[in-house]
């Protein structure tokens, strides 16, 4: 059986970008793979947190992936913080990261970009990042598109320890789906739908209510024109609402197009409205559920154990490789 690992940030809220790109692969991917998800806190303090904020964002995260249809008894869910054994693993790998090679991440240049004050954890963030994926000898990692970069290092880090200290890590691959890996911002198409940007109809978030959703659609920038047709060049507006209405519906571009012939863009974000409020509102009421019940912290605790031991089988090889092993 297949190993897969994945991970989201606990920061900012989470959104139809990460549940298309991300997070709805994980659900699918669970009943062939045996997976591992998880929510990556010590990724999140490379820029400042409240602490108080950051514990209830990750338990956030947590029931979500269990709303979203993620099962505990078939996934393996866990809190990075948990498994010391990823700072563990970060720090042997920057030993063998190239400064040069994380300077070419192209997330670090955009997030640091004219500022001073950058931490060195936001530096070395895909070494973690590949820490995460290697101690599970992973072989699929479904991401969204922007994570293609850090995939990429992953691989080179792991193809690198092998041939320096013999074979240790599986060399994972890449899971990136077709359509919805890169859900473009509802204010801005040129720009990739994100939790950090400042304006909220940026985005929809998996926990907005339905006059919220209904308000940002109304308000999505659409092109001129009013045909409903894709063509992610002239009219990036549309193309992006209709790609989210695709990834929802399991319709194609053509099948859309030919349902909203000279209808306009009124009926299409009408019908786009519904079939976003029928998705979140079956995740909302999980959501809720799951909160009410108390569940999450002991599925969390099972989980990190789990996960605690997989990991440290993958660690006391590489301890062994490089050198560390006594006793
Ligand atoms: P992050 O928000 O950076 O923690 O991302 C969590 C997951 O969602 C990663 O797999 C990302 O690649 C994916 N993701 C983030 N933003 C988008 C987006 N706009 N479109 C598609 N996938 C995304
Ligand atoms: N860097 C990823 C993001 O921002 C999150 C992440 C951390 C991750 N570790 C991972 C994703 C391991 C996949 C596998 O989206």
């Amino acid at each position: 059986m297949n190993r897969v690992f994945s991970g989201v940030q606990p920061t900012g809220d989470i959104h139809i970008g990460n549940y298309l790109g991300a997070i709805r692969n994980f659900v699918k991917l669970q009943d062939e793979a045996d997976c591992f998800f998880c929510v990556v806190d010590l990724h999140a303090v490379t820029v400042p947190q409240d602490p108080k904020i950051l514990r209830q964002k990750t338990l956030e995260v947590a029931t979500l992936y269990f709303a979203v249809g993620i099962d505990p008894q078939k996934s393996t869910v866990f809190v990075q913080s948990a498994v010391p054994a990823h700072a563990e693993l970060a720090w042997m790998l920057q030993c063998i990261t190239y400064f040069g090679e994380l300077g070419r991440m192209t997330q670090f240049k955009d997030k640091s970009g004219g500022k001073e004050n950058v931490s060195v954890g936001l530096f070395t963030y895909p070494t973690l990042m590949a820490a995460d994926i290697l101690l599970y000898q992973t072989d699929v990692v479904p991401v969204g598109q922007d994570q293609k970069q850090h995939l990429e290092l992953s691989r080179d880090l792991a193809q690198r320890f092998n041939q320096r200290y013999g074979e240790t890590f599986r060399v994972p691959e890449p899971f990136i789906g077709e359509i919805g890996a890169k859900v473009m911002a509802l204010d801005d198409p040129a720009k990739k739908m994100s939790k950090s940007a400042g304006n909220p109809n940026n985005r929809i978030d998996l926990l907005d209510d339905a006059r919220t959703v209904q308000k940002k659609i109304a308000r999505a920038v659409t092109d001129s024109g009013s045909e409903v047709r894709y063509a992610p060049e002239d009219k990036p507006g549309i193309a992006n609402l209709m790609s989210i209405y695709s990834s929802l519906s399991g319709e194609t571009m053509v099948q859309i197009e030919e349902r909203y012939q000279g209808k306009g863009y009124g009926n299409f974000k009408g019908d786009l409205t519904e079939l976003l409020n029928a998705e979140l509102g079956g995740i909302q009421s999980r959501y809720q559920e799951l909160q009410e019940s108390g569940k999450v912290l002991q599925f969390l605790e099972e989980g990190a154990a789990r996960a605690l031991a997989v990991a440290e089988r993958t660690l006391n090889v590489v301890k062994e490789r490089m050198g560390f092993k006594y006793f």
